[in-house]
């Protein structure tokens, strides 16, 4: 299957562009990058270091919006350290991005390739996704589907008492994203929230026996840090990598077809999700919206594929 990777890295962001390259039944066709953990600048950066930890600079970097349509933008240095990457010390990027847009880049790719080839994997702010879908409307018949790690039913929010940080950071482009009509999976805090990064976990990705393995340790140790703390848990939650996992193997997940939108007016809930999770209204149903995950199988899939890296 063809993928795009929607990014700001993040460490949880770099584990999943390396799940997808370790991964034969994906190809990824491009990253793209927006300002979200950190700015754009150094999302783009770190996309491309991640890309030559795997070898692939093959593989295009189009960097992408540098600040939500509306809203003001907010980083999330606090979780993920000022470079997006501290935890490991890895080398400067080997190259610049590529030329052109993230935008135009995602839209030139997906008219050019078969109707229904194409899934985007949406793990930042949804800005270049919101963007390209009011630039070219067309792009929505022509996608597969839209994965993305956003939004929160139970578990509400992480950077506001209402809203997950990727729907806070630009509300009006995951509004945009969520009504588009593209079909729509969506892994929230619901489910990230249960895979803990626990320190048995974190030994067996040591024990990968690859430098690739020792990396994802340290930077999930340098996020456990912070958030075990916060949450009271063995371990911070993980988030984006179960966007590819979940296309790798969806029977691990469970969710359900929802009305989902997101609130860009609230004072106290700008951003939150509004999800019809018991079909109290008479809406139509726009989002699979996954609640709960086999966590031990999304990591024995983790594990398994990052042993592949060399
Ligand atoms: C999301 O916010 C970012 O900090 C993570 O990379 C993930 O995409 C979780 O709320
Ligand atoms: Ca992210």
């Amino acid at each position: 299957m063809k993928i795009i990777i929607d990014t700001d890295p993040g460490q949880d962001d770099a584990i999943t562009i390396l799940l997808a390259l370790a991964s034969p039944e994906i190809e990824l066709l491009g990253v793209t990058t927006v300002a979200g953990n950190v700015s754009v600048g150094q999302t783009t950066a770190n996309a491309i270091r991640t890309l030559d930890l795997a070898g692939r600079a093959d593989i295009p970097v189009h960097a992408g919006a540098a600040r939500p349509l509306v809203a003001a933008g907010v980083t999330a240095a606090h979780v993920h350290g000022a470079t997006g990457f501290e935890g490991a010390d890895l080398p400067p990027p080997s190259r610049s991005a590529d030329k052109g847009h993230a935008v135009d880049f995602m839209i030139e790719t997906i008219m050019r390739h078969e109707p229904g080839s194409i899934t985007i994997c949406a793990i930042g702010p949804l800005t270049n996704l919101a963007l390209a879908l009011r630039q070219a409307p067309a792009i929505v018949g022509r996608l597969a589907r839209i994965v993305l790690m956003g939004g929160a039913f139970s578990e509400v929010g992480n950077i506001s008492c209402a809203a997950e940080f990727n729907f806070f950071v630009d509300p009006h482009a995951a509004a945009i994203v969520c009504a588009s009509g593209v079909p729509l999976t969506v892994i929230p805090l619901d489910v990230t929230h249960r895979l803990h990064t626990s320190v048995a976990r974190l030994a067996r990705f040591r024990a990968l026996g690859n430098r690739i393995g020792n990396i994802v340790a340290d930077w999930l140790t340098f996020e456990k840090r912070f958030e075990a703390e916060k949450y009271g848990t063995d371990g911070g939650p993980l988030h984006d990598p179960n966007t590819v996992a979940w296309l790798l193997a969806p029977d691990l997940y469970q969710g359900r077809m929802v009305n989902l939108r997101v609130e860009t007016q609230g004072e106290l809930t700008m951003g939150a999700s509004v999800v019809d999770w018991w079909g109290i209204g008479d809406l139509p149903k726009n989002a699979l919206f996954l609640r709960t995950v086999d966590a031990d199988g999304v990591y024995e899939l983790l594990f398994e594929r990052l042993a592949r890296l060399s």
